[in-house]
């Protein structure tokens, strides 16, 4: 399992990748509403900059904002061509009210772009976007689980397992990331991200259970590496040295 640390904060990933902790970023639109107003391709080129002084061209998601294909796909070009970043991924959401965005995430991979395809809930839509060439396929761990109790949902949820167009266990993300393992086998370039952590033990299943890449907070990921044992024992050896050396 990798680490990607899930922000658009210009402190945290610079911090975060001094840390050692991640191999990659993932960033979204909502992230990026969170920090100061300003341009988005501008802001991008500041993560970028952060990446390349950092020298390990590791790899950077970006996603697109509209939800019309024709725009995705000029937006997609223009940050390829604006942020001349080689590990860029353009991330594309699988669909979005009845329409399918598969053709765009086709043809930019078709293009070269490499398309990381996010927003999916179900095995069967990440194996439909790894089909249709996406590099990498964001399954969002804790909106899944949180599928299953939206009361705003309640009679869509009830209308798709009655049409069997979804099962009660489609609502469990390790069991989701299992059963994607197994319909991704033929495709074994595209590699599985778990987005929406929210907690370290999430991070733990969600690896255990397939994820290739796991992609949490900065929060989530230094709470991973704490441990008060490890604290501790540290704190023996710096002492008993200190003792040593007197
Ligand atoms: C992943 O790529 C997404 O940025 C992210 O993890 C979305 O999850 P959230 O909005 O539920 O936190």
């Amino acid at each position: 399992m990798k680490l990607f640390l899930d922000s658009a904060n210009l402190g945290e990933i610079k911090e975060a990748l001094e840390s050692g902790l991640i191999l990659g970023i993932t960033t979204n639109p909502s992230l990026l509403s969170k920090e100061p107003k300003g341009s988005y391709l501008t802001h991008m080129k500041d993560i970028v900059s952060l990446l390349k002084k950092d020298g390990r061209n590791l790899s950077l998601s970006v996603e697109v904002f509209s939800e019309k294909p024709e725009e995705m796909f000029k937006q997609a070009r223009e940050f390829k061509k604006a942020l001349k970043y080689k590990n860029l991924a353009i991330k594309i959401p699988v669909n979005y009210k009845g329409q399918s965005y598969l053709g765009v995430v086709r043809q930019l991979s078709d293009e070269g772009v490499m398309v990381n395809c996010t927003a999916c809930m179900t095995p069967l839509q990440l194996s439909m976007a790894a089909a249709a060439g996406a590099r990498f396929v964001s399954l969002f761990y804790n909106r899944v689980r949180d599928g299953a109790k939206d009361t705003e949902y309640e009679a869509v949820r009830k209308e798709m397992l009655e049409k069997k167009d979804i099962e009660q266990a489609d609502f469990e993300p390790n069991n989701v990331l299992r059963e994607a393992r197994a319909l991704l086998a033929p495709y074994p370039k595209a590699e599985i991200i778990a987005g929406s952590i929210r907690s370290v033990l999430d991070i733990k299943e969600a690896g255990l259970a397939g994820a290739h890449i796991v992609t949490a907070s900065f929060k989530t990921l230094k709470a991973a590496l704490t441990h008060f044992k490890t604290d501790h024992a540290v704190g023996n050896f710096l002492n008993d040295f200190k003792q040593w050396c007197a």
